[in-house]
């Protein structure tokens, strides 16, 4: 029987590799970085299986690139915004994630970024390489005490929740705003439900953890910026549109809120002269909240997982759309 032609469109590691070639004759970008769009929608030609990430924006038009044999599409990430689920859905495609695996580690980062924004780690390190950092000073490098402030975190899903527990463990008030109340974190970790107003004015922590939908675009803008705290700190370790980044910047030129760390911003990677990147109470990570060599490999372990299931006709272990199950009469 013919092997199935998949491609994957970003180098994974080796294993992955090895258990994606050992069933299909599959094609992998060869390079680093992303492929430009134009390679992209010439390479799907004629596949059945592919195997994308956050870079690769699956539309219409690569669809129908693609066409008409393309029965799955697995996505290595828990967030798929970069993905048109309707117009899989539409065709009977089904998609594949990769949550739950990277809770811990995202949740490892916001924590880190906290610190290291209030704590200014960051600019200290900066400091001292720079050799200006000639004494021990006891009005120096003062920051924003982590234990027992007040966090604010923003979708609590398990990311959020995973944020706070360790929010917990530093003996912070826990606030948490959602579509839903969760009354199980509400009794075991005391987080108290909250408008998104009333977080905004009372954490000393905001933290992004929602979905990016066209519900939670912009959330974050000028107007609720400007409920926050003035020794505050904005974190987002979501998806950088969230936030309305020319409403952040203006907000931290004029110091109206303390800070903001930002592991994911709009657009990624943000260009070097950037106006958030000219200042100092910003710190920026590059999309790193998954990145431990323990949870890539597990992520990219789920993804081929979804791949191989689609490519045999199972139902995907991670299914982000499974009506398509119902109108196919599949598994
Ligand atoms: C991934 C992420 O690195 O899973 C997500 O949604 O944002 C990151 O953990 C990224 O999606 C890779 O595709």
């Amino acid at each position: 029987m013919a092997k199935a032609r998949v491609y994957v469109a970003r180098q994974l590691p080796a294993e992955a590799i090895r258990r994606i070639k050992s069933s299909c004759d599959a094609a992998v970008w060869e390079r680093q970085g992303p492929s430009t769009r134009r390679v992209l929608l010439q390479r799907v030609k004629g596949i059945e299986g592919l195997l994308c990430t956050i870079s690769e924006k699956v539309d219409a038009e690569l669809l129908d690139a693609a066409a008409p044999d393309l029965r799955v599409v697995s996505n290595l990430g828990v967030g798929f915004d970069n993905i048109d689920v309707p117009e899989l859905t539409r065709r009977g495609i089904p998609l594949g994630n990769t949550p739950g695996v990277l809770t811990e580690t995202t949740a490892d980062l916001a924590f880190g970024l906290i610190i290291a924004a209030s704590r200014r780690l960051v600019e200290g390190d900066r400091r001292v390489r720079a050799g200006k950092w000639r004494f021990w000073d006891i009005t120096g490098f003062l920051g924003e005490d982590v234990h027992d402030a007040t966090i604010g975190i923003i979708g609590m899903g398990k990311i959020g929740t995973a944020v706070a527990r360790r929010a917990k463990g530093f003996g912070m008030r826990v606030l948490y705003h959602d579509l839903v109340r969760r009354r199980d974190v509400e009794a075991e970790l005391g987080a108290v439900f909250s408008s998104l107003e009333g977080l905004l004015s009372e954490a000393d922590f905001v933290t992004i953890h929602a979905d990016l939908n066209q519900g939670t675009l912009h959330l974050i803008d000028a107007e609720r910026i400007r409920l926050m705290k003035r020794n505050s700190i904005l974190v987002n370790t979501a998806r950088g549109t969230i936030v309305d980044n020319m409403a952040l910047f203006k907000a931290l030129k004029a110091r109206r809120i303390r800070g903001a760390a930002l592991d994911v911003t709009d657009p990624e990677p943000l260009p070097r002269d950037h106006p958030l990147l000219g200042l100092d109470n910003v710190l920026v990570t590059p999309h790193i909240g998954s990145a431990s060599v323990a949870t890539r490999s597990k992520m990219a372990e789920l993804a081929v997982n979804n791949l191989l299931a689609g490519l045999e006709g199972k139902r995907l272990p991670n299914c982000v759309n499974p009506e398509v199950y119902v109108r196919n009469r599949l598994a």
